[in-house]
């Protein structure tokens, strides 16, 4: 019965090589990679090229992450910030970071019960900021502005991007005011306990700053706080626990998007082989892609981890698995040899 084992391989490889081609489907090759030599990790974050914690490793200073490593597991900067903390990096233009939230508390003195209440011990700043260099910009589809409290007023301003590159003033705000707990709408932000608003394309430069009307001493036992900042959208979902005293955020998470050239021409010299460059969908600049066909990281040459023909990454993944069922087949086959002989 020898012949099974390796018969049975053989059919298995044939139906696998040809539903790899057939479905386009990927080795563990990652489109994630760093350039060659670099640390590719900052603590739990994977840094693909054009990002970089290292000189040499990351395409200009603009994609420099900063790795702290005196933080446990080691914490990665945007740039050379010491608060931007990023969380997650997409090849295809997008990054993650853990924002600062802007918040004001108050808390009454003890022996009063009555609308004399004193600034509480604030956890954060009043107001949070967030200074981009112009190939990021705050993702309009991906993020909200989000006010939380019941005497509470939100502002963001800043500077965006118009059409032609250059930085125009921006401001907006929100409000949300409720008389007691049983009028909120315990579980949606329209007003009643947490207002939001769509943020505009372009962002590059944000200030966000949260006050109140009356110091919050008409609703200091069940909203003690104003909570305001940029969210990711899902990343926050109001509910009216987030009104308790206890509920004390420091951060929450943002979508940028990046680009890496402002023109198409300079934007063709960063994208290497099997690659092209496109604009991207909000028209502040330009990225790389893999052509039809291909995949990789459009960053980085062919040999680095760049775009390699899909079909060529299916055959290599196949036939690494049918290795790997010859060695197993070989291994079974010694396993029955070795078992007839000791019987
Ligand atoms: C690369 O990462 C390791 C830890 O993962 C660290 O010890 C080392 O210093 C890093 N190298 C550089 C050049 O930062
Ligand atoms: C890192 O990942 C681990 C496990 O997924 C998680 O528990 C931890 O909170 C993460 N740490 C940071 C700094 O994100
Ligand atoms: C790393 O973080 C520590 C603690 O926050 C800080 O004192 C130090 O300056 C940081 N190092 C760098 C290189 O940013
Ligand atoms: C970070 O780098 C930018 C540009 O290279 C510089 O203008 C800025 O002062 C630096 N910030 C810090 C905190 O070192
Ligand atoms: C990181 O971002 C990518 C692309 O947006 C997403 O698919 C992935 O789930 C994210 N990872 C984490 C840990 O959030
Ligand atoms: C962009 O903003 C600049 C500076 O405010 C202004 O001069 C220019 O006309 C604006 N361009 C467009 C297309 O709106
Ligand atoms: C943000 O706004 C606050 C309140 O208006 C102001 O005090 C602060 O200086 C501003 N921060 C920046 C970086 O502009
Ligand atoms: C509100 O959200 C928190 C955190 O997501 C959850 O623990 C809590 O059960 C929710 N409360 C209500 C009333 O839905
Ligand atoms: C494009 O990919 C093919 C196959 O993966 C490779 O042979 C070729 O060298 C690549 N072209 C460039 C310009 O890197």
């Amino acid at each position: 019965m020898d012949w099974l084992p390796d018969f049975l391989c053989y059919i298995i490889l044939v139906v696998l090589l040809a539903h790899n081609i057939a479905s386009g489907a990927q080795a563990e090759y990652s489109d994630h990679q760093a350039k060659p030599g670099c640390n590719s990790t900052c603590g739990n974050l994977t840094i693909p090229y054009p990002f970089g914690v290292e000189e040499k490793c990351y395409l200009d200073e603009e994609f420099l992450i900063t790795c702290n490593y005196s933080y446990d597991p080691p914490q990665p900067f945007l740039m050379n910030s010491t608060s931007v903390m990023v969380t997650n990096i997409s090849i295809l233009g997008d990054l993650t970071i853990n924002q600062l939230i802007a918040q004001e508390c108050y808390y009454p003195p003890a022996h009063v019960f009555g609308p004399m209440a004193s600034p509480g011990s604030n956890k954060g700043d009043t107001w949070s900021s967030l200074d981009l260099v112009s190939k990021f910009t705050v993702s309009e589809s991906r993020n909200k502005f989000t006010v939380v409290g019941c005497d509470s007023q939100g502002f963001i301003g800043g500077s965006r991007l118009n059409s032609s590159g250059l930085e125009n003033d921006y401001s907006s705000g929100c409000m949300s005011v409720c008389d007691y707990k049983g009028s909120l709408d315990a579980t949606s932000c329209t007003g009643s306990g947490c207002c939001q608003l769509e943020i505009p394309p372009g962002l590059v430069f944000t200030n966000v700053t949260a006050s109140s009307f009356n110091n919050h001493v008409y609703v200091w036992d069940f909203s003690p706080c104003t909570f305001a900042f940029i969210v990711e959208d899902g990343g926050f979902n109001f509910n009216s626990s987030y009104l308790d005293p206890n509920y004390m955020p420091e951060r929450m998470p943002v979508v940028l998007e990046w680009t890496v050239a402002t023109e198409t021409s300079s934007s063709t010299i960063v994208c290497k082989g099997n690659a092209t460059s496109y604009q991207t969908n909000n028209k502040f600049g330009y990225r790389c892609k893999c052509k039809e066909g291909y995949q990789g990281n459009p960053y980085l040459p062919y040999l680095q981890g760049g775009c390699q023909a899909i079909y060529a990454l299916a055959l290599r993944a196949t036939m690494g698995m049918g290795c790997e069922m010859e060695r197993v087949a070989n291994q079974f086959k010694r396993i029955k040899y070795h078992f007839s002989r000791s019987r």
